[in-house]
């Protein structure tokens, strides 16, 4: 029998300053703190189903039933919610994104923030935004980004229930467009989570993580102020300390690819050109430029006119994860 099911939408998000590396990777309890604008237009869908029929819980993602590793961590989130919401029924879940998975736009995210606001729904009970962000995190640390609206920064906390985001300011505060460049859209060799494991084998990370708050002021004041010049100057500065990070730790990562370098400079370029846009790139290639929406389409068009560029995904800034059946 089906309890009770519910379907939410929740988007991906960007990050301005970067989580990556955490103090507890249990908990995802991060090194610092971070901030991130959420991506209207993409998101996952997912539903769950609470049912008393069967024995295990079931996942199905863009169609395909899951086993092995995917279904293992949402089994585990799926856990962490029946504990929360003392329900013992196990769960059928469905989720499509509608952007490719895996290629440094984190699908994980979305997939986390919607997996906890449709569980939490499907079982007719109703949580607080902020302990819905702290349950997301426990999936999927940017998760917890993906439920509050628009521009959102998540407070690194000491505990788990301190360790949880809040929407800075809503979407239209300032018409920031996301133009991602897909460098290459196949699934990444190292994931994230193994990720932040080793980010503590890198000499730099210290160093990343000891600047982090400045770092993350300044944001938030840029982008509270609408100061363009500011935010480009952090936001790319932080985005380069964490691929240093990644590059540097044992093993290293590469997530660049040369065009995503090209990419870089081309930005820096663009904007020495008077266009107001700014590079930054998670665990991938894949370059998001994040521009105003004045300039969208002349960035567009000089994206386009590059060879390495394959598919040129637009979002502006998104709302919050939501019940929508
Ligand atoms: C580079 O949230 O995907 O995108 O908690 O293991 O799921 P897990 O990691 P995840 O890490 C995101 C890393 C990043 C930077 C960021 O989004 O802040």
């Amino acid at each position: 029998m089906t309890l009770s099911s519910a379907t939410a939408v929740a988007h991906p998000n960007i990050a301005f300053i970067k989580y990556w590396g955490n103090r507890n990777d249990t908990l995802r309890l991060p090194q610092n703190g971070s901030l991130s604008m959420n991506l209207a237009g993409l998101h996952a869908r997912t539903s769950v189903d609470w049912t008393t029929d069967a024995a295990e819980d079931r996942l199905v993602l863009n169609g395909q039933p899951q086993q092995g590793a995917a279904l293992q961590r949402v089994e585990k989130h799926l856990d962490v919610l029946r504990a929360r919401l003392q329900i013992s029924a196990r769960a059928s879940v469905t989720s499509e994104n509608n952007f490719p998975t895996g290629a440094g736009i984190a699908s994980s995210a979305a997939a986390f923030a919607a997996l906890t606001v449709a569980g939490v729904a499907a079982a007719g009970q109703t949580l607080t935004e902020r302990e819905l962000t702290t349950l997301a995190r426990l999936g999927s640390g940017s998760a917890s980004r993906s439920v509050p609206s628009g521009f959102v920064e998540w407070v690194v906390g000491d505990r788990h229930d301190q360790s949880y985001a809040f929407s800075i300011a809503p979407p239209m505060h300032w018409d920031l467009v996301d133009v991602i460049a897909v460098v290459s859209a196949g699934h990444k060799v190292v994931g994230s989570t193994a990720g932040h494991a080793s980010a503590a084998t890198s000499v730099l990370q210290s160093a990343r993580v000891a600047g982090a708050h400045a770092r993350l002021e300044t944001a938030r004041r840029a982008l509270l102020e609408r100061d363009f010049a500011a935010l480009a100057e952090v936001v790319e500065e932080d985005s380069n300390l964490m691929h240093a990070v990644m590059m540097t730790s044992k093993p290293p990562l590469f997530y660049w690819e040369p065009a995503s370098l090209r990419l870089m400079k081309l930005v820096r370029q663009w904007r020495e050109d008077g266009l107001r846009v700014l590079y930054t790139l998670d665990a991938g290639p894949n370059v998001h430029c994040i521009c105003t929406s004045d300039h969208e389409t002349e960035v567009r068009a000089r994206m386009a006119a590059l060879s390495e560029v394959g598919q040129i995904i637009v979002a502006g800034a998104g709302g919050p994860a939501k019940v929508i059946v």
